[in-house]
């Protein structure tokens, strides 16, 4: 990166970006507002000079005079002036083409994109490793909470038990809303749409994928190990009700979608689920837009990271950050293939880890329904811990199990759902203990 400008310890590094939508009008925002900041803080000035996008004349809510806007993909990468790369239009098309055009060409890459990364990211990272690039994501991950930071630098050595994150912002703010309010799960849904905090298709969200995509670049932080997504048991919050969440809290639980990577006496078992954790748990108390990681290390103990995991401007921090790292020190970026090589264990194998469950049955009236699911409990060497039973016409079973096989539960549920009495399919959560 060439070194100008009237002041001589000020570096200045062009940037191209990729997108210029929600999180790249908040990029140009924060560049605008806090450039002296920058330069006296980092010694760097940050110029954006091209802009991709689908729409080159659609109006911008950001300061963009100087910066050329161009429906070519090849007008921004093909550009030597260009020394950093901010990707930041989303999904797996134009943008990973965008990633890897730019590394390619000796390129920096600073991205948010967790579709990318999460699938991608070993690729990428080999790419950015041979041209000698930095390629970052921290606004991938839980937006304005630097957690890929910490774990590459400050927790690098740290050996953990556990990473637990409320990942996803549309959907902690539905569970709030079923919570206290009682909301029926459609319409804490449009609650949230209609607030700002869901899109149009919330799908990702809702399905879970979308706390998928972080967990496994988490993961790969936090442990060294690349989960491919599809061998990742995800389960989503639509079947979660009203009911199940005040079952929960009657029994001292919280209720939260969890992305949980947790060491295990078979390996690394990670999952997505709507959790019940214990009404004390720091993640319990984390509600409405916002997101938290909790992490158990073996030397540090519990530590958790709290902030807002999406929206224009906490994301754009996120990149901003990435963003002057690479401009002020243009090694520190670089992808080294070996981080975490030493810690890095294997997956759990699937079904066979024991976790404690949550589940509701519910039944017409007939006599020894509560003697039935027993025996069949008893039967799949499953242990109840608690249970609470209520009503005469319609029934409702509640149990929370001591720690069970997760194939052994999944037996118990099917032939549980298989009697002719159950009215609806059980519903099943599993818990987070500490
Ligand atoms: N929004 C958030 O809160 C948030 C949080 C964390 C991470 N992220 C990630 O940040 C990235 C950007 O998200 P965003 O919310 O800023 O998206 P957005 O508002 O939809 O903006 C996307 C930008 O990309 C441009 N674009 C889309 N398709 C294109 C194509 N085929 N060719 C050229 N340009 C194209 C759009 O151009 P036009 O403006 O002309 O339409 C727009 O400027 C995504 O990876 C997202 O997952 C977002």
């Amino acid at each position: 990166m060439p070194c100008t400008g009237g002041n001589r310890h000020l570096k200045t590094v062009t940037v191209g970006l990729l997108g210029c939508g929600t999180v790249g009008e908040g990029l140009l925002n924060l560049l605008a507002e806090e450039r002296d900041e920058i330069a006296a803080r980092a010694g760097v000035e940050i110029r954006v000079t091209k802009a991709l996008v689908r729409r080159k004349d659609a109006p911008r809510k950001a300061p963009t005079k100087g910066i050329e806007f161009t429906t070519r993909l090849e007008r921004v990468i093909d550009d030597p002036q260009i020394d950093v790369v901010v990707e930041l239009i989303g999904g797996t098309d134009v943008a990973l083409k965008g990633v890897e055009g730019a590394l390619r060409r000796g390129k920096h890459v600073v991205t948010a994109n967790k579709a990318i990364i999460s699938q991608y990211g070993d690729r990428l990272l080999k790419l950015a490793a041979q041209h000698r690039c930095g390629l970052a994501y921290e606004g991938a991950v839980a937006a304005s909470i630097p957690i890929l930071q910490s774990l590459d630098h400050g927790l690098a050595g740290e050996k953990f038990d556990l990473v637990a994150g409320i990942l996803n912002g549309t959907t902690n703010v539905i569970l709030t809303r079923m919570g206290s309010e009682g909301a029926e799960f459609a319409d804490a849904l449009a609650y949230a749409q209609e607030a700002g905090f869901a899109e149009a298709d919330p799908t990702l969200d809702i399905s879970g994928q979308d706390t998928a995509h972080k967990l496994v670049i988490l993961v790969h932080k936090a442990f060294g190990v690349r989960v491919p997504l599809r061998a990742l048991p995800v389960q989503g919050i639509d079947d979660v009700t009203p009911e199940d969440i005040e079952h929960a809290r009657q029994f001292g639980y919280g209720f939260k979608l969890l992305g949980i990577a947790r060491v295990t006496d078979l390996g690394l078992d990670v999952r997505v689920h709507p959790m019940l954790l214990p009404i004390a748990h720091p993640l319990a108390s984390v509600s409405e837009e916002f997101n938290a990681i909790y992490l158990h290390g073996r030397g540090i103990g519990p530590m958790i990271f709290y902030g807002r995991g999406a929206g224009s401007r906490p994301t754009a921090r996120a990149v901003l950050g990435d963003l002057v790292k690479v401009a002020s020190d243009d090694g520190a970026l670089v992808p080294r293939l070996s981080m975490r090589a030493e810690t890095a264990i294997k997956l759990a194998p699937a079904g066979r880890t024991t976790l404690m469950y949550y589940f509701r049955v519910t039944f017409t009236d007939q006599p020894h329904v509560l003697a039935t699911v027993t025996n069949i409990l008893d039967e799949c060497r499953v242990e109840v811990h608690r249970i609470h039973a209520m009503g005469r016409q319609q029934g409702t079973i509640v149990m929370l199990t001591h720690p069970a096989v997760e194939r052994n539960m999944q037996r118990a549920i099917s032939r549980m759902n298989r009697l002719r009495y159950m009215t609806e399919p059980a519903k099943l959560f599993p818990m987070l203990e500490y």
